[in-house]
């Protein structure tokens, strides 16, 4: 949980509900605030920056851990630096050598400093003398990774689909790359890196990289990743993983008990990878392919380059919650191409790619289904406006403290794409797209700040002489709370509908015979669950589960917001099957709103805990914690 300067908020992804803090103050005001900086990372990346990573790591799932070498290749800018601090959280070193063009590896000492428990530990080495001036400076770190690490998540057999093999997979996003690799942990870096993973001959190994689906199955794995990433995107899989193409440049990887239906799902993302780069720009990164996890697996999607992460909850038969799939995708530009800074600055990942996410499932679908997804992002972000404390409701807020990854909320997604949704309707849709396309060729393959989008926005958009939004009211959106007065106001004619039939249904005027349903989107349908007043009876409640199959839907989506509902409301009826719920799936997303409605009905906060703890050995590291705090209000 962030805890800003007394400040509790809880807008993250992982998190994705919370009350209202009434301990809010303003924000602190102090002159050495520089928004430029990283404040998660120990690296001095002003004396070093790393080019160049080489892993040569062994996966052992017996004693959970990694180890091997990594050598970073590093150019120095300062010519006085003789150390250099790298990002680390448990990791056990046993040597570091140092080497240069002109010397033969030394040994080179290292020491760490004070640990803290969100940054972890910098590692601080000595470089040798003779090497003290050297213009690039190689370290090769012998190191083990802890059975801990946050990053990684070591799944016993019995948490895979198949059940016969175990599996590992990293969620290095924001700050836990540094639990697998000693690096400058910052997306201000970018490296390209190679790597030898070695593992039992069954399993396949799968990284952030040039995976070759036809690589021989034979426990020795070598990837070359050549496009310079930030730290956040290595990721790495090792597990009874196996390919399907979906397309010329597409696949998707998973368990074999799971390849089939992920085809089916995802048939859509050749058209969507095609449709983006016609929008976008060219596809920097060769294939995009897809790697669905077990259903541990935090977050619904992570936007690995050539490799998206994704969770088994978007199985749905119907492909209806294939969006998580155009917004991976179209972090290929947003984040990948073009990074943030820092994570203050996440709103230039997270919000552009909403927006082009938008845009995708407007031409891959059609205009009313993006428009219901509008919708429903805009009123999670009417709901978050009543919950993070104003400060943190800027695009782009004071970030220096805290946890990183509970700061992903939803405003840097729905506000950044409201902003450039906004944006679009002030100049039109081809001068927006113009500008998007040329943006992401200027920016390509750099880090930037709010502020050089800003400038970058004022020459090329604002300033043109037809222009009608200026620069003050483009910085109301970055740095004021709330919406500005003409914000866009995203409409659905099918869910104004729902709405209308859930008012009618409630009050007796429409019998629950006559809605629909078999004609709506599951995101009608949620709408209709959402717009359903309060103070009806178990029994009102029970009419809808029935006619609906509202407790038994295999849609994760549909099962997420009737029982935050049944939660909320207490419908015990339904408490059978919300157990089952939440043991079932591991996406913070889906199931910390539905801990966190039990937890604060007032009643059922004992049974949250029992719930919680039958079932967290599910869940991973990152959403486990998160939930402990939910569930547990004095958790540290
Ligand atoms: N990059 C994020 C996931 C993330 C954010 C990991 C912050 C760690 C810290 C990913 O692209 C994402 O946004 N996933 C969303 C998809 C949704 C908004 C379509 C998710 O997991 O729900
Ligand atoms: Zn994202």
């Amino acid at each position: 949980m962030l805890r800003h300067s007394g400040w509790l908020i809880c807008t993250a992804l992982l998190l994705s509900a919370c009350a209202r803090d009434e301990s809010i103050s303003d924000v602190p005001t102090s002159d050495s605030y520089d928004p430029a900086r990283d404040y998660f990372s120990f690296a001095n990346t002003d004396q070093f920056v790393t080019d160049h990573l080489a892993l040569d790591l062994a996966v052992d799932f017996e004693s959970r851990r990694l180890s091997g070498t990594a050598r970073l290749d590093l150019r120095r800018l300062d010519p006085g630096a003789t150390e250099v601090i790298l990002d680390t959280r448990d990791l056990s070193i046993t040597s570091v050598l140092a080497f240069s063009s002109e010397n033969s590896p030394l040994p080179a000492a290292y020491r760490f400093g004070d640990a803290d428990t969100i940054m972890g530990t910098p590692l601080v080495i000595q470089l040798p003398e003779g090497m003290a001036s050297a213009a690039a400076v190689s370290l090769e770190i012998a190191y083990t990774t802890s059975p801990q690490s946050t990053a990684l998540q070591w799944l016993p057999p019995e948490l895979t689909a198949g059940g016969n093999h175990p599996m590992v997979f990293s969620q290095s996003q924001a700050i836990h790359a540094r639990s697998w690799v000693p690096l400058q942990d910052t997306p201000a870096v970018r490296i390209t890196y190679e790597a030898t993973i070695t593992t039992a001959a069954n399993l396949l190994a799968v990284m952030s990289a040039n995976n070759d689906p036809l690589a021989p199955r034979d426990g020795s794995y070598f990837f070359r990743m050549p496009q310079a990433i930030p730290s956040y995107l290595l990721a790495i899989a090792v597990g009874n993983i196996y390919f399907a193409p979906l397309g010329a440049q597409t696949g998707v990887y998973a368990e074999p008990e799971l390849l089939d239906a992920s085809v089916y799902e995802f048939a859509d993302t050749q058209d969507m990878l095609e449709q983006a780069e016609q929008q976008f720009g060219p596809y920097e990164w060769g294939r995009y392919d897809l790697l669905v996890l077990p259903p541990s697996f935090p977050y619904g999607g992570m936007e690995n380059p050539r490799l998206s992460f994704i969770t088994p909850s978007l199985l749905a038969g119907d492909r209806s919650l294939v969006a998580v799939i155009a917004h991976e995708l179209a972090h290929s530009w947003s984040g990948n191409l073009v990074t943030n800074a820092t994570w203050r600055d996440g709103w230039l990942n997270e919000g552009v790619t909403s927006y082009l996410e938008s845009r995708l499932m407007e031409v891959i679908y059609d205009k009313d289904r993006a428009d219901e997804e509008r919708v429903i992002s805009y009123e999670e972000l009417l709901l978050d406006f009543e919950n993070v404390p104003l400060p943190m409701q800027a695009l782009a807020p004071r970030l220096d403290d805290g946890d990183p990854d509970d700061f992903q909320g939803t405003i840097h997604y729905h506000k950044g794409q409201l902003f450039l949704q906004y944006l679009e309707n002030a100049f039109g849709r081809d001068t927006f797209d113009e500008f998007l396309f040329d943006y992401f060729k200027h920016f390509a393959f750099r880090t930037i700040t709010t502020e050089h989008f800003l400038d970058y926005l004022d020459a090329n958009l604002l300033s043109a002489a037809s222009a009608t939004v200026s620069r003050e009211q483009v910085e109301q959106w970055i740095y004021e709370p709330g919406l500005p007065d003409d914000a866009p106001v995203p409409t659905s004619a099918t869910l104004d509908a729902a709405a209308r039939l859930a008012g009618g249904w409630a009050i007796g005027e429409v019998p629950v015979g006559s809605v629909p349903v078999a004609d709506w989107s599951p995101q009608a349908l949620i709408h209709f669950i959402n717009n359903v007043p309060p103070d009806l009876g178990n029994d009102r409640l029970g009419e809808l589960d029935a006619a609906f199959g509202l407790s038994d839907t295999s849609n994760a989506e549909i099962a997420r917001t009737w029982f935050i509902q049944v939660a909320q409301r207490r419908y015990t009826p339904a408490y059978p099957q919300l157990e089952a719920y939440l043991a079932r799936h591991g996406r913070g997303r889906l199931i910390t709103p539905v801990y966190t409605a039990l937890a604060r009905n007032g009643v059922d906060l004992a049974r949250a805990q029992d719930i919680f703890e039958k079932a967290r050995g599910n869940y991973h590291p990152q959403v486990a914690n998160s939930l402990a705090s939910i569930v547990y209000p004095d958790y540290e």
